[in-house]
């Protein structure tokens, strides 16, 4: 995001793109398609490649023959021919075991032979689209065989995608492992969540605006809340959701990055480390939890069957494909948590987050405390509506924010108005993946949007007291709702508890 004025807009320097799995869904679907924005764009830069890794036996021209059918099929744009034979002509494919030796050093002469073809400058991003088992094995092989190496006049830098272990331990094991072959600087550890528009556009809102930074704390907010819904299901990732379920595959990183964001204090620049210490700042004032405390504050759930997006009748998670018939595993999960600093003391944010909800949508919530109902007394007027600011991530990208205002009449009554900023109509929208800032800011060595690790473990440790619980003592009675709902009726009480209700959509 947070580029410095000079490079703003510049193309990226030379490079070379590596993707381990290169044969897999994201690099078809997202990699692929974020590169040719970024070609469209003219961020890439001319001294550029890519070298695709994986399993199957490809060649170049059929790896090639494969991309450019399912471009076709992903990309969101028109697909304009000079710009993808462009992107086209600078593929290679190298098939590869990556816990074979060999393969690394077959790597190793194609890269060389790409770096004289493309003057890439030996500089390389390793991207790894790969099962997260595989992480810490091929870094090591890359150390090894020297593509990991740094030196004066090229870099060498590693995009790692989540899960980034499953707990506290399995991260720091899997942090320890990475930090045996390369500096902390040559790791970008991906959320996509930080690559999207607004998500981005919540440090401008809160940063590049005055009046809103002064009402951002505990005097004026009376709570937060965090909704990241999703209508789809498990869809064909059963087994890999099965180690997973919702605390780890969407809490443990997007929201938590959410939460970080609207907690966060100012930094004092846009450097990578200055913001990424800031919000690490925030997650480590979360209060941690007690095992008493998981039982009231966190609540989990699984989706029975029910209705789809399109009211069709769908099937719940333990009838999904690689799902147990037993399976206690969350595909829902809410959370109350508090942070304990001077901003945010007695201000609960709430985050919740599910598969199969009756809406797609993520937002952010911050709900102001009531004005005093004092003058109002002695009117018609009964209640008074609070002050609401909505940041809606996705879809209908955008900033709202609900005040009361005179219904015009003879007799005093207050109505609830919203002032609505909708991205798409002031700056139209450009389909991207949401991979382009990332990948483009990775090759222009900015890690502002990339998690250090002291974010992952952190992370972690907020979460780990409601994994322990959770794994020790099994849910009570799941499936808990029906597919095509807003959750466990126990979501709902967890603010109802508070004398609070989770906004519903308009
Ligand atoms: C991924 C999760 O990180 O995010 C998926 O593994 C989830 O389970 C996806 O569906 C949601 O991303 P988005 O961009 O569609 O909100």
């Amino acid at each position: 995001m947070i580029r410095t004025e000079a490079a703003a807009g510049d193309p990226a320097g030379p490079c070379v793109a590596v993707i381990f799995g290169a044969a897999g869904d994201l690099t078809k679907r997202k990699l692929i398609p974020a590169l040719y924005n970024l070609a469209t764009r003219r961020l890439l830069p001319e001294n550029f490649a890519v070298v695709g890794v994986a399993r199957h036996e490809l060649t170049t021209e059929s790896f090639v023959d494969r991309l450019d059918r399912d471009i076709r099929e992903f990309l969101k744009n028109e697909l304009r021919s000079e710009t993808w034979d462009w992107l086209k002509e600078r593929i290679r494919y190298v098939r590869g075991d990556f816990g074979d030796a060999d393969s690394y050093r077959r790597l190793a002469s194609e890269l060389s032979r790409v770096d004289a073809e493309h003057e890439t400058g030996g500089n390389y991003l390793h991207y790894l689209a790969t099962p997260p088992s595989s992480f810490s094995g091929i870094v090591g092989q890359l150390r090894e065989v020297g593509l990991v190496r740094e030196a004066a006049g090229h870099w060498r830098r590693v995009i790692i995608e989540k899960p980034f272990g499953r707990d506290l331990e399995s991260a720091r094991d899997l942090n320890r492992d990475l930090r045996q072959a390369l500096r902390e600087e040559q790791i970008y550890r991906i959320d996509h969540y930080l690559g999207k528009e607004t998500v981005q556009n919540i440090l401008m809102f809160r940063f590049a605006n005055s009046i809103f930074e002064p009402i951002w704390n505990r005097r004026y907010v009376d709570h937060v809340q965090i909704t990241v819904a999703e209508q789809v299901g498990v869809e064909q990732r059963g087994g890999y959701y099965e180690e997973a379920g919702a605390l780890r595959d969407m809490v443990s990183n997007h929201l938590l990055q959410l939460l970080s964001l609207i907690a966060m204090e100012a930094p004092n620049s846009f450097d990578a480390d200055a913001v990424r210490d800031e919000k690490a700042k925030a997650l480590n004032a979360v209060q941690p939890l007690s095992p008493e405390t998981v039982l009231k504050d966190a609540v989990r759930g699984q989706y029975g069957g029910g209705d789809g997006r399109d009211g069709e009748r769908v099937r719940g998670y333990r009838d999904e494909p690689k799902v147990a018939k037993d399976s206690n595993v969350e595909t829902f999960a809410a959370l109350k948590l508090m942070i304990d600093n001077w901003r945010w003391a007695d201000v609960p944010f709430y985050l919740r987050t599910g598969k199969r909800m009756a809406d797609r949508l993520t937002e952010i919530v911050i709900q102001f405390k009531r004005a005093p109902f004092v003058l109002f007394r002695r009117t018609a007027v009964e209640s008074l509506s609070t002050n609401r600011l909505v940041l809606r991530i996705q879809p209908r990208e955008g900033i709202s924010l609900h005040f009361g205002a005179k219904v015009p009449g003879p007799v005093l009554q207050l109505g609830g108005v919203d002032m609505d900023f909708c991205n798409a109509d002031y700056f139209g929208t450009a389909a991207t993946t949401g991979y382009e800032t990332l990948l483009y800011d990775c090759m222009r060595g900015d890690a502002t949007l990339f998690q250090r690790s002291d974010q992952v473990e952190v992370g972690w440790s907020v979460l780990t007291p409601v994994l322990d619980v959770w794994s020790s003592l099994p849910p009570r009675k799941f499936p808990n709702y029906a597919a095509g709902t807003w959750g466990p009726s126990e979501a709902g009480e967890l603010l109802a508890r508070d004398g609070r209700r989770w906004r519903l959509p308009a």
